[in-house]
């Protein structure tokens, strides 16, 4: 954590949660999180949900957003949604890149660049996503993935448009398998991730958000907030259990 950069932490639900399930863990949140600032705390729910998100937290100083997007802005694409929709609830965020996305539906460097572009165009902040998968990270080309991920998105939008996005570094081995990278091996990533940006940029490398995500829990988000290039969490699991989110939250306030 570096004081010149306001820390987020940001739920991502995934494919998860019901009408009376969320208005419960929402009022939860709602009430904990009150002694944070604004834009250090956000949810990022299903579709459907994002009216009662917005009905829920407008009046609070937490954001909500999506967790994918579409690149184009209208036509026909059936099962899409634009980022003006998303705008129309009130977002603030849009995840793109997950490595669910990447992996489940084939989503690849140059979609996820036109996806980001599409969020910033409409106003959004997108939460690009990169990670090395198990398999990569053994093999010892952790930092080549990872920079062609980024390289993708920084072509497309420049370092402009990094200076308007959070960057999630997510390593694919730790997602949800309660597997966290040591706080030295994220760190260690998201120095490099901060290395890369500043090579277009270095006032903007100085700026951006990079949080981290993989089996974030109310135990382990102290130690990783600590390292000076982790800004938060992308936190999967523990965002739907308010009190894991909300010690995750306080660990990085
Ligand atoms: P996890 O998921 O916290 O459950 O590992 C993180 C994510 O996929 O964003």
């Amino acid at each position: 954590m570096n004081a010149q950069r306001t820390p987020l932490v940001a739920g991502n639900w995934k494919m998860h949660g019901s009408l009376e399930a969320n208005a419960a863990l929402l009022a939860e949140v709602v009430k904990g999180a009150a002694v944070f600032g604004r834009g250090q705390v956000a949810v990022c729910v299903p579709f459907p949900y994002l009216a009662q998100a917005q009905s829920l937290l407008a009046a609070t100083p937490i954001s909500w957003g999506s967790q994918n997007v579409s690149q184009h802005t209208h036509g026909a694409y059936t099962g899409e949604v634009s980022c003006a929709m998303l705008k129309d609830f009130g977002c603030r965020y849009a995840i793109v890149g997950h490595s669910e996305r990447r992996a489940l539906y084939s989503e690849d460097d140059a979609l996820i660049a036109a996806k980001t572009a599409a969020a910033l165009a409409a106003g959004l902040t997108p939460i690009v996503c990169v990670g090395e998968s198990l398999a990569e990270r053994e093999s010892g080309v952790t930092a080549e993935v990872v920079r062609r991920q980024l390289a993708a998105v920084i072509d497309v939008v420049g370092a402009s448009g990094v200076a308007k996005s959070v960057i999630a570094y997510e390593p694919v081995w730790a997602i949800g398998t309660g597997k966290t990278a040591s706080p030295a091996q994220a760190q260690e990533v998201h120095a490099l991730i901060r290395a890369q940006v500043a090579q277009t940029d270095a006032g903007v490398a100085q700026g951006v958000r990079i949080l981290y995500g993989g089996s974030v829990k109310g135990s382990n988000a102290r130690e990783l907030f600590a390292q000076s290039d982790i800004d938060g969490g992308l936190i999967g699991g523990a965002a739907l259990v308010a009190q894991d989110f909300l010690a995750i939250c306080a660990a990085a306030n």
